[in-house]
Order: structure tokens, then C-alpha cells, then sequence
């Protein structure tokens, strides 16, 4: 059985942490196994859009408590860093993935699955999924970059109070409290996430991966140099497909086939 499983329809690329029976907790072995995956699908042309998922009734259940913590730390300080480098690692690619990433959350969510969620640009989730700040009801900090998660998506009395009492939301207070985008019925699930990875993938997919990445990195600036990436963004952006934008102006100004206030340029 393959602990990560993937599959490509119609260019998007459904991921799925697989060990359900584990409850999809992230092992040393699974974080191995999804890097091979996302360097694999990463420059695949056949894919536009990457979604990923879990099998059974969890999206993760976090580190893998015994094979991730208990087990690595048995082998000293060098077995620690090598593991959170295979999980810290394949969270940062994610982060900065050349394709655009959905999370689509089936289930429960915890801990170190703050990681993933967050690398992914967007996340929808199923109403029955839960999502909680474990850790401290087993006795350590939010760490793994949790806390980071935390005080970047929420507000900070509810960073707080997520963190310190270790109880679950459900996901619809995820959504009211941005840590996803929306919750939806189980039973929607699947269509409106591929609804919105149709939509992505009409988009032109330099200017997603450039507007992507600027997301992220303008956060953290002043206005100044916000202001002055971007322009360098765009200016490299122009480099790698200097007739998108070209074509868009076109279609709207002198063919007048769309409006880009309405729609996407047809690429
Ligand atoms: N690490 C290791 N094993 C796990 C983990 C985990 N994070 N989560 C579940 N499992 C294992 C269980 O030990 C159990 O194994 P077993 O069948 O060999 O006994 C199996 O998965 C099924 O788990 P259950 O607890 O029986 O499943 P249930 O559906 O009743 O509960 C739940 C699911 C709520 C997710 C529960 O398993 C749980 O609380 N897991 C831990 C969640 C957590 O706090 N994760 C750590 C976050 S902190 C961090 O990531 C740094």
C-alpha cells in the first residue's frame, strides 16, 4: 500500500495522505513519500491545479506520536533534525509550489497538519471536519510552525485561545475565524473543490504562480517594498510569458470578447 496515493483527471492532481487506519498522521516515512510526490508532480505538464486530501475520516491527525516523536528522539539530536527536515521540508515546498494547491479537509485536522493546511493557497472543508491546536493537551507548544500558523491566520484572542486550550472547532468556525476559505456538506465536497480548481486552471498560469507568491511575501512588507517587489515580480513574470498579458489586452480592447472585471481571457 502506497502511504501517499495520488491520481491525475482532467489536470488536476488529487493527492491523499493514505493510512486511515493511523488517522493519516504523518510519520517520517509518509513525509518522505509525499516529497517523491510533490517533486514528481511538480513540473508534470498534465498537471495544473494540486489538491490534497486524506483517505478515511481524517485529513491528518498531526505528527505521528510515536514514529515521529518517540522514535526519532530515541535517536539523539541527529534523528530529530533529520525528521523535522523531511516534514519542515516538503511543508516549504508545498508553500511555494509551482501550481496552484487546494486542501481539501475531509476530516480531522491537528497539530503539525497546521503546516500543510497552511502551504496550501486555499483550503475548503467539509463540514464535518475538526481541526485543533493539540498539543498542549499532551504537554508541549504549538511547534513545526503551528503557532506561526496560528498568529498569521487568526485573530490573536483566538490564536490564543486555540492554543492554550487545545479545543476543537468544527469547520464552520475555521471559516469564520479564516483558517479556510469555506466549509461546505460532505457531499459537496469534492465538486467544489474541482469547481474551483476548473477555475484556476483557466487562469494564465505564470501570472497565478507570480500573484501566489506575492501573497505570501507582501505580508511581511511595508508598503515601500511591497510596492517595489511587485514591480520586480511583474517584470519577471513578463520574462516567462511576455505575450499572456499581451493577449489579454488584446481580447478585451480590440477583439472585445471578454471583460476582465467578468471573466478570464481565453488562453
Ligand atoms: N500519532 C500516532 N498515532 C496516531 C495518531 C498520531 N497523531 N493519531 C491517531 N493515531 C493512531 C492511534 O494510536 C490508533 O492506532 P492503533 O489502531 O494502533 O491503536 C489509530 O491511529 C486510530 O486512532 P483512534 O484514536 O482509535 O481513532 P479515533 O477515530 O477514535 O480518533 C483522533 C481520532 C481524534 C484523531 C485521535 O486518534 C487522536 O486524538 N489522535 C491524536 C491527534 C493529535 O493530537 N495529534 C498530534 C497533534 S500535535 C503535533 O502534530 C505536533
Amino acid at each position: 500500500m502506497t502511504i501517499v496515493k495520488y491520481k491525475i483527471e482532467n489536470r488536476i492532481a488529487w493527492v491523499s495522505f493514505n493510512r486511515p487506519e493511523k488517522r493519516n498522521a504523518m510519520s517520517p516515512e509518509l513525509n518522505r513519500e509525499m516529497m517523491k510526490v510533490l517533486n514528481e508532480l511538480e513540473f508534470n505538464d498534465d498537471v495544473g491545479v494540486l489538491v490534497l486530501t486524506g483517505e478515511g475520516t481524517a485529513w491528518t491527525a498531526g505528527m505521528d506520536l510515536k514514529e515521529y516523536f518517540r522514535e526519532t528522539e530515541a535517536k539523539g539530536l541527529g534523528g530529530i533534525r533529520q525528521a523535522q527536515s523531511e516534514s519542515y521540508g516538503w511543508w516549504r515546498k508545498l508553500r511555494w509550489y509551482q501550481k496552484p494547491t487546494i486542501a481539501m479537509v475531509n476530516g480531522w485536522c491537528f497539530g503539525g497538519g497546521y503546516g500543510p493546511l497552511y502551504s496550501c493557497d486555499l483550503a475548503i472543508a467539509s463540514l464535518e471536519a475538526k481541526f485543533g491546536l493539540s498539543e498542549i493537551n499532551w504537554g508541549i507548544l504549538p511547534g513545526g510552525g503551528a503557532t506561526k500558523v496560528a498568529t498569521d491566520l487568526l485573530s490573536m484572542r483566538d490564536a490564543m485561545y486555540h492554543a492554550m486550550t487545545g479545543e476543537l472547532i468544527n469547520a464552520e468556525k475555521a471559516a469564520q475565524w479564516n483558517l479556510i476559505n469555506e466549509a461546505v456538506p460532505v457531499e459537496q465536497l469534492k465538486a467544489r473543490v474541482t469547481e474551483l480548481a476548473e477555475i484556476l486552471l483557466q487562469k494564465n498560469p505564470v501570472a497565478l504562480k507570480a500573484t501566489k507568491d506575492a501573497i505570501r511575501r507582501v505580508s511581511e512588507m511595508t508598503y515601500d517594498n511591497a510596492e517595489d517587489y511587485l514591480i520586480r515580480a511583474q517584470e519577471a513574470a513578463n520574462s516567462f510569458d511576455n505575450e499572456g498579458r499581451k493577449e489579454g489586452i488584446r481580447q478585451f480592447i480590440d477583439e472585445k470578447t471578454f471583460k476582465p472585471g467578468l471573466s478570464t481571457y481565453d488562453i
